[in-house]
């Protein structure tokens, strides 16, 4: 019924994202978008906001939320139809994916970006070399990591704004199985707690646990502490804590990594060569992201704020409103197995969407002899 309530809208919509479409590039589309529906949005989308109520009383029952007072619940739920106009936003601006109410449709922008996200732009960055380019002409029409058992179950990192020790982590568990042909699952924990150390004077410059990070700092940490535990020897909390690292229990070790160049054939010729890659992303469109390929008419390709892995590529993702087949990339969030599609984010590929080509960076691991 909800989907339904929220198709009917989406038509309405359409004709409006038909309109964004026609309007030529990038921050036009962005400025004229963000006017038309914040101005006067109550009276052009007060038919969103119809049966808001029932809505959020169904939404807080799937999600389990509970709120403690009446203040609480009314501002939740002031957010929530905030939110519900923010997907009808977004389904104008992405017609090729499905947006709607998600597990994040009572937190505001600043409680998700801060809580669900956490790849920062540390003040002090390593220096990953740059890898050489690899030839592209034989790549496979569809490639996908999972199907080889390079990738582990999806992860969920709380509240707390640690995807970038996930993206890490993923990478790392990759480049094993790729060196070993076993999955292990890693410890996010060891990172959040101790990955403190490229800078001496203030502790959080580079990596700061549930504050934010960033991959290629927490590989140099990985390499210098002497390798990642695994999950069930370092388990995961969710919240900042004293470094419990224990050299003798080291399952992987990082040998060396690299930073992608930004053209997407690279990207897939790399993901083929060196395993599932941790990418930075705008996650925009992600807080509001249900289904389907999303492939957004304007996404900032300079404000990367998310951490994740790229596992897989295909060539046709059948995009309904469109009506027509987009090729996309595979993307492993860490947000559980219920948000999206099954835990994971479809991004079409070629355009540099959402700015996934511009931080990618591979890594090697070898066994702890
Ligand atoms: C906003 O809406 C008001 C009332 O509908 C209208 O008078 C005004 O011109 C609109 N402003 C813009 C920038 O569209
Ligand atoms: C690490 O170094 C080895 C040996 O030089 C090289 O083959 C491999 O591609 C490198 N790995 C990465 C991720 O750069």
């Amino acid at each position: 019924m909800e989907s339904r309530g929220l198709l009917l809208v989406g038509i309405v919509v359409l004709g409006f994202a038909g309109f964004a479409a026609s309007l030529p590039t990038g921050d036009t589309i962005r400025e004229v978008t963000d006017d038309a529906l914040s101005n006067g949005s109550v009276e052009q989308f007060a038919h969103a906001l119809i049966g808001a109520e029932k809505r959020f009383e169904s939404f807080m029952k799937d999600f389990g939320k509970v709120y403690h007072s009446v203040e609480e619940y009314e501002h939740r739920f002031g957010v929530f139809k905030s939110n519900l106009l923010k997907a009808l936003k977004h389904q104008a601006l992405d017609p090729t994916a499905s947006h709607g109410v998600t597990m994040f449709s009572d937190l505001t922008e600043e409680e998700f970006t801060s809580k669900y996200l956490g790849l920062k732009r540390p003040s002090v960055l390593s220096s990953a070399p740059q890898a050489p380019p690899l030839p592209t002409e034989d790549l496979p029409p569809n490639f996908d990591w999972r199907e080889k058992g390079a990738v582990g179950p999806v992860k969920d990192q709380g509240g707390c704004g640690s995807c970038w020790a996930f993206s890490t982590t993923g990478a790392v568990e990759g480049a094993h199985f790729l060196n070993s042909g076993k999955l292990v699952s890693l410890s996010e924990q060891q990172l959040v707690d101790c990955d403190h150390q490229c800078d001496r004077e203030e502790a959080d410059a580079c990596d700061a646990g549930c504050n934010g990070g960033f991959m290629t700092n927490a590989y140099q940490y990985v390499e210098a502490a002497g390798g990642l535990e695994l999950e069930s020897d370092y388990p995961y909390e969710g919240r900042d804590g004293k470094c419990k690292f224990d050299s003798n229990k080291v399952a992987v070790k990082v040998s060396n990594f690299t930073n992608i160049p930004v053209d997407e054939d690279q990207v897939a010729a790399y993901l083929i060569k060196s395993g599932p890659l941790a990418i930075g992303i705008n996650a925009e469109f992600m807080q509001t992201y249900i289904a389907g390929v999303s492939c957004p008419i304007f996404c900032n390709k300079r404000n990367l704020d998310h951490g994740v892995l790229l596992v897989g590529y295909a060539e046709r993702g059948f995009a309904p409103a469109r009506l027509a087949y987009k090729p996309y990339w595979i993307i492993k969030n860490s947000w559980g197995p219920n948000w999206g599609d099954n835990g994971y984010y479809k991004i079409c590929r070629g355009h540099g969407e959402c700015g996934l080509n511009t931080m990618v960076s591979a890594v090697s691991a070898s066994v702890d002899a």
